[in-house]
């Protein structure tokens, strides 16, 4: 027997039904802050995650599944969407003459070689968004807030913000010195990424998961110490409008976030001590990085698995209907012919309808009938079609109905 890649799941049943239902709240919220929908390929080439996610991200140094194509080419799985959309918004030169933000939204595939646990799969969706072309604070507000409801409207009231600033280049360089210094003389004592982070990603020490509880990272010089004025500004008015939005956060200094891309505003959603649902934050050099002109950015992704566990934790009721309107019984040929119309019909106005496609007897369909626990049911008979009539049953009350074929619409429509 073939089995499935670890890490990698099929959506069937109840969960693929919780995620329709997770889908359909997310676009629906993008629809109303008017971002476009975007779907971009799942391989591109691997240069466009070592610059735009980083060659010292744990994300392109461990985890990217990287191929090389029948033509040679280094090929790598998308494991992020921003690099992507970033990708698209030079390729199409979507930045000259920006009068206005462009602001898209996705729902795609990822894929990271991690090992797997709960909430972590080396296949699975994100939901997230981009914007380009505004710098302003507002902006970042904007992302945190679509981030902050999409949460609220999935019913996951407590989700709170971890929220931190890297400030501007010359605020994170300066910083990036002051943390390498910091940390020289103790090196030692931290784990072997660490000591390997120590040139390369000093930040990324500080949100290490294997030394989280060591006194030399919680004594680490904060990010927001070297923050020079404008940043500083810049992070305190961000601060405001979120008070003023009735957006919860919690400042933390230890938030550099896992990919390189990011400066000033980068923030987190949590639930409690969990594991973060979803993150984002400004990037104004990305999109020089990948070969456009200076236009700042800004994001945010949500992961559906963690969001969806979060969920079922935390007994958030999903609407999952496992009902259908009517069940149609039928077994001579004209009450097939009949059945087969009449389904289409119905279904072509709305209606949840299901007939007999086993060749099953009676007794075996009023089965289905209790199996689809179907809200009526229509029992065909020669007789009543020859006058063009059936008999309706509302499966709970047993009451029956006898209509016109053609009123039976109009009837389940005043009664459902
Ligand atoms: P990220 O923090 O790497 O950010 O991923 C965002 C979210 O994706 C995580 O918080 C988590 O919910 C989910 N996620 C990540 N890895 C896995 C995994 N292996 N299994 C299940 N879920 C996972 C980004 O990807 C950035 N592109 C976000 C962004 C958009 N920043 C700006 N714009």
């Amino acid at each position: 027997m073939i089995t499935k890649q670890k890490g990698t799941y099929d959506v069937y049943g109840d969960l693929a039904k919780k995620r329709m239902y997770v889908n359909d709240v997310l676009n629906a919220l993008c629809e109303k802050f008017n971002y476009g929908y975007i779907e971009t390929p799942v391989f591109e080439a691997s240069e466009l995650f070592h610059r735009g996610v980083g060659d010292t991200s744990d994300i392109v140094t461990k985890e990217t599944y990287d191929f090389k194509d029948r033509g040679e080419r280094s090929i790598t799985l998308r494991p992020e969407g921003t690099a992507g959309v970033v990708r698209w918004f030079v390729e199409n030169k979507l930045y000259g003459n920006m009068t206005d933000p462009v602001k898209v939204y996705y729902n795609q595939k990822m894929y990271r070689y991690e090992r797997p646990q709960s909430g972590r799969n080396r296949e699975f969706t994100q939901w997230g968004f981009e914007m380009f072309g505004s710098d302003s604070v507002e902006a970042d507000a904007e992302v945190i807030s679509l981030a902050y409801n999409a949460y609220k409207l999935l019913g996951l009231d407590d989700v709170k913000i971890k929220l931190n600033s890297l400030g501007d280049t010359e605020s994170r360089n300066n910083y990036r010195e002051v943390l390498i210094n910091y940390f020289r003389p103790r090196i030692n004592e931290l784990c072997e990424d660490c000591q390997n982070r120590l040139e390369k990603n000093p930040l990324r020490i500080l949100d290490c998961k294997v030394d989280a509880d060591s006194e030399i990272i919680k004594n680490a010089p904060k990010t927001i110490d070297y923050l020079n004025e404008e940043s500083k500004k810049r992070f305190e008015r961000l601060q405001e409008l979120l008070d003023l939005m009735d957006i919860p956060f919690e400042v933390d200094t230890n938030l550099v976030r896992g990919l390189d891309y990011y400066n000033h505003t980068v923030f987190e959603v949590v639930l409690g001590d969990s594991y973060a649902l979803g993150g984002g934050g400004r990037y104004n050099g990305l999109v020089e990085t990948l070969g456009g002109p200076s236009v700042p950015g800004v994001g945010f992704a949500m992961g559906y698995d963690r969001t969806i566990l979060a969920m079922e934790e935390n007994e958030v009721h999903i609407p999952i209907n496992d009902s259908i309107d009517l069940y149609i019984l039928a077994v001579s040929d004209t009450e097939k012919e009949t059945a087969a119309y009449l389904t289409q019909d119905l279904r072509l106005n709305g209606f949840i309808v299901e007939t007999d496609l086993m060749n099953k007897g009676l007794k075996g369909q009023f089965k289905s009938v209790d199996r689809f626990n179907a809200k009526y049911l229509i029992v065909l008979n020669d007789e009543d079609l020859a006058k063009n009539e059936v008999v309706l049953k509302d499966n709970k009350t047993k009451e029956e109905e006898r209509l016109s074929l053609t009123d039976i619409v109009d009837y389940l429509d005043t009664h459902m």
